[in-house]
């Protein structure tokens, strides 16, 4: 099969590693990922003013599927023209992918189908209406942005938004520039996600995976697009319930139940970032795409072929057999100096042919050689182990991590046996 993949961060280099264990690989890239290039026949840049550039690199390499992987390019009529194009696609439409674009429309169907999980919310347009909404509610809240905010747009009071002064300011913000802001009561509890191919009628669920967005050790700091990311060996993690992590299934579930009511079929890949609390799990986003760094996470453990399942979904014939490997997973994103607040472009050695069984090392918005690379302001390289605990995999990572030069910045703390055994103790 020629299969093209659409996008170039290290979890795309995790797609491309599992297409060509049986397939060809065909890119479009959006930076030039060194590892990406070299597991394709051929590859052409993404221009997102030339789609037809794309249709025609398709057709001259007689694609037999293709993966659009970044929500921004979800976001755009990318799926849609590819469609028209007779390009078989195994992602989300523009339509679809509003799961993720919209926390409007996400919202909207859980309310409208009444599908458990939701959190109190309200959409305010004006500052009238916002006073009005804090002077009569005296609780906590969150302050999101409707549309993609690649993961540091959202803001909480109590830990990035210090009073219901900085509330309401960073709300007129958001008012300013999209023209209305989403208002939602503040949930407590641990966060996790769950990821899932659907083909729009059939869900196949991936390990439940855990991923750290603050910037500093002990989960202190910004939030960031994530510094890494477990897995444990019962493809559930050691502090949830079978129950939690059921209802969370079931949530997902009923989304693309309710979509399809909507005639809003969702092919691709779904991902839910819930959150277990007193109260039961409420989601706090509902994702059109795998997530980053999780889905590394997964992708790593997946026996089956990436590829038939691509066919799957475009086909609505996605069956329940898809295996992971019954293995613990801690990924640590190696990131540029000052990430997160004031990023320093740098260059990274790697040693040659580090990777075994047990470690994989990934390429994300990086160019240059396999053992030479030139960082963005993103992140670089994610690391990681593979074992049967999470507090193994972990220590993978950190031995791994001599075989790495020059200057970064990577939370050593992901995975380790005093993190995790604190979560349990909750
Ligand atoms: N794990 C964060 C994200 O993919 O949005």
């Amino acid at each position: 099969m020629n299969v093209l993949l659409i996008g170039s961060g290290g979890r795309e280099d995790a797609v491309a590693r599992k297409i060509v264990e049986k397939d060809n690989l065909y890119s479009v890239i959006t930076n030039e990922n060194p590892s990406i290039i070299d597991l394709s026949q051929e590859y052409i840049k993404y221009n997102e003013n030339n789609f037809n550039e794309i249709i025609k690199f398709s057709n001259e390499n007689k694609i037999d599927i293709a993966f659009v992987s970044p929500d921004e390019i979800l976001n755009t009529d990318l799926v849609n023209i590819l469609r028209e194009n007779h390009i078989p696609v195994a992602s989300p439409s523009k339509k679809a992918a509003m799961i993720e674009t919209s926390k409007e429309y996400m919202r909207y169907i859980m309310d409208k189908y009444k599908i458990k999980g939701n959190i109190e919310n309200k959409i305010i347009n004006n500052y009238d209406s916002l006073n009005k909404f804090f002077n009569g509610n005296d609780g906590e809240y969150a302050i999101k942005p409707i549309g993609l905010t690649g993961g540091k747009g959202v803001k909480v009071m109590g830990l990035q938004l210090k009073n219901r002064e900085e509330a309401i300011d960073y709300a007129k913000t958001i008012i300013n520039k999209d023209g209305k802001v989403l208002i939602e009561k503040r949930e407590t509890g641990e966060e996790f996600s769950i990821q899932a191919f659907s083909d729009g009628k059939n869900i196949v669920y991936m390990p439940v995976a855990q991923d750290y967005k603050r910037l500093y050790e002990g989960d202190n700091g910004p939030n960031t697009g994530g510094m890494g990311s477990i897995t444990d060996k019962n493809l559930s993690l050691p502090f949830l319930s079978d129950k939690t992590v059921e209802d969370a299934k079931k949530i997902l579930n009923d989304i693309i139940t309710s979509m399809r009511k909507e005639d809003n079929e969702f092919k691709g890949v779904i991902y839910g970032q819930f959150m277990a609390t007193e109260n039961g799990v409420k989601v706090i986003e509902i994702n059109s795409r795998l997530a980053d760094p999780e889905g590394i996470n997964v992708l790593t453990l997946l026996k089956s072929n990436i590829v038939d399942i691509f066919l799957d979904i475009y086909s609505g014939t996605l069956k329940n057999n898809i295996k992971f490997e019954n293995k613990s997973t801690v990924l640590k994103y190696i990131v540029p100096p000052g990430y997160g607040m004031e990023p320093v472009e740098t260059e990274l050695r790697i040693k040659d042919n580090i990777e075994n069984n047990n470690f994989k090392l990934y390429y994300a918005s990086v160019s240059g050689e396999l053992t030479k690379i030139k960082t963005t302001k993103s992140r670089s390289l994610a690391l990681i182990g593979i074992a049967d605990s999470i507090y193994e995999a972990s220590d993978i990572v950190e031995s791994n991590l001599k075989n790495i030069t020059g200057n970064y910045y990577i939370r050593h703390d992901i995975g380790t046996r005093n993190m995790i055994e604190n979560k349990i103790k909750l």
